[in-house]
């Protein structure tokens, strides 16, 4: 009999975190979701539990809060329960110039997008059981991977993600952990960014996805044990002339860009 398995999502109740909670339920795992108070996590765990016919535990909790990190596993030992995936889900972003935001808006930014994933990921270890695979999954983004002006805490952010999961990833050789990076190009999250990813056109408009598409195609690779999953040709194209092209190039086509939108 396969073991029945526990996912922790964060970030659950919007967006892509959403998209894993219905895409991890409907395969049949249980999960504890977190988000912030007040978000909808009560009804999303009421709809993922009558329509799959699983555990759907949530903790509303504030991610860049120390406590948070130890709440989330305290909760699955008060409940005799061990956690087998860790879906590093939660994260913020932005597209300003840096000296338009203020350096709170930068502190919670940092804090989510690279403290937590990185404590979580800690705790998280200290529990697992090899005897059973267990799965984490750390969400990049390509704005990780380009030099792109008015991301730079952002791209820096996901930047450490990407190098804290490729480190991982070697010193987790041998162990019954397997650790994925998704790096997703823009995903339709927001209705903002709907409208701003409707407006795009050609190899651009291809690198965007519907957050169920993403929260799929990660899941399907975080189980194959891929380490890092690109969602779509498109970006893959993209990140591939991105490891060919000569930084002098890349820069003067992002100067380009950033005179036409300003
Ligand atoms: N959207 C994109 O185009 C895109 C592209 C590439 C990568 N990504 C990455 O994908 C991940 C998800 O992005 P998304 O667009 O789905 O984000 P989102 O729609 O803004 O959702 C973020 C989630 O995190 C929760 N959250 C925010 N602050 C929190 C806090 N302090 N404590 C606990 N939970 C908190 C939010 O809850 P509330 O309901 O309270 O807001 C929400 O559930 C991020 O890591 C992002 O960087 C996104």
């Amino acid at each position: 009999m396969k073991p029945l398995l526990t996912a922790i999502v964060t970030g659950a109740s919007e967006g892509l975190g959403k998209a894993f909670s219905v895409e991890l339920a409907r395969r049949g795992i249980n999960l504890l979701m977190v988000s912030l108070p007040g978000t909808g996590l009560n009804h999303l765990s009421t709809y993922l539990q009558k329509s799959f016919d699983v555990k759907a535990d949530y903790l509303e909790l504030d991610l860049t809060l120390q406590e948070s990190y130890t709440g989330i596993f305290d909760y699955l030992k008060q409940n005799n329960t061990t956690a087998h995936i860790l879906i590093n889900n939660v994260g913020l972003g932005n597209w300003d110039w840096f000296i338009d935001k203020s350096t709170a808006f930068y502190k919670t930014q940092l804090e989510l997008n690279v403290m937590t994933p990185v404590m979580l990921t800690r705790v998280f270890l200290g529990q697992v059981d090899d005897s059973v695979t267990s799965y984490i999954l750390n969400v990049g983004s390509l704005g990780g991977l380009f030099v792109v002006p008015k991301k730079a805490t952002y791209g820096a952010s996901k930047a450490f993600i990407a190098y804290f999961t490729k480190c991982m990833q070697l010193e987790l050789h041998g162990r019954n952990v397997k650790m994925s990076l998704l790096s997703p190009g823009g995903i339709n999250t927001k209705p903002e960014l709907l409208v701003m990813n409707q407006k795009l056109k050609g190899i651009a408009a291809a690198t965007i996805f519907e957050a169920e598409d993403v929260a799929r195609i990660a899941i399907d690779g975080l189980f194959k044990g891929k380490k890092e999953i690109v969602p779509g040709a498109a970006n893959k194209f993209l990140v591939t002339l991105n490891g060919l092209l000569p930084a002098f190039i890349k820069n003067a086509i992002v100067k380009r860009k950033l005179k036409d939108h300003g």
